[in-house]
């Protein structure tokens, strides 16, 4: 599969946003301007069984759109390996899981066969401090702990992981160029950073080695979303 090319196809805007009818809405809006969108949980959990958010999925791919499914799967390998078999047919791009075992990776390989999705590595969520690991018992620093599963992730089999800015850099050290890196957490220089802890420019997550970049926020609650869309890809277009 060919990836990104064109700096307007690295950026992913996340449409987290209450409604399908809302998130198709801000599609129309972004035009031309977006070609890869980011569905999560609550887009994915919303809408009617006939107008749902996860058929959002096979609609934007149909209108030519890329579609990372943000589903951040964790389950007994089985399931797993089911689940992922089950979005392949959707015609999504990336799909996330939680890669913390090799069992549970290999599964969701093995469910994706040879079809063209792409399998990415949730390593640690950003939400979780060294505190909140060591109550689960694991004693190394949270980036340490994203590096051994990012090497895990990549054993397995992995396209890539979805890693901070900060993290970037390190992933890309221990990883050849080819493993993905998918980092949110991008502010424009001088922006607010809302409740993202780790934020970087678009340039400085380039720099560290992402190779597509998550924009939420700044572009679907911006009062012009294409504007902010086109300000995105400039910044892209002057990193690469
Ligand atoms: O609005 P904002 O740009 O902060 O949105 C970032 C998007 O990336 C959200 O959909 C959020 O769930 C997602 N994300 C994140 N940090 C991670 C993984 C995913 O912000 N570590």
């Amino acid at each position: 599969m060919q990836l990104a090319t064109h700096p307007r196809d690295r950026l992913i805007v996340a449409l987290d946003l209450p409604t399908v009818d809302e998130a198709r809405s801000l599609v129309r809006t972004l035009g031309h301007e977006v070609s890869f969108y980011k569905i999560g949980l609550e887009l994915i959990l919303s809408g009617t069984p006939g107008d749902s958010g996860l058929g959002l999925v096979s609609e934007l791919v149909e209108s030519g759109k890329r579609v990372f499914l943000d589903a951040k799967l964790l389950d007994i390998s089985n399931t797993v390996e089911r689940s992922v078999n089950r979005v392949a047919d959707l015609g999504a791009t990336f799909l996330t899981i939680h890669g913390h075992d090799q069992k549970t990776l290999r599964a969701a390989v093995s469910g994706r066969g040879d079809r063209e999705l792409k399998l990415l590595a949730v390593t640690v969520l950003t939400s979780l401090n060294s505190s909140d690991l060591d109550e689960q018992g694991i004693t190394m620093s949270p980036a340490e702990l994203v590096l051994r599963r990012a090497k895990l992730a990549k054993q397995a089999g992995f396209d890539g992981v979805i890693a901070s800015g900060q993290e970037a850099a390190a992933v890309r050290a221990s990883t050849d160029a080819g493993f993905l890196i998918v980092t949110p957490g991008i502010r424009l220089p001088g922006s607010a950073a809302g409740d993202q802890q780790r934020i970087m420019t678009p340039l400085d997550a380039i720099d560290a080695g992402a190779d597509y970049l998550v924009v939420g926020r700044p572009i679907n609650a911006a009062s012009d979303p294409r504007a902010a869309a086109a300000t995105f890809v400039k910044r892209i277009a002057e990193a690469g």
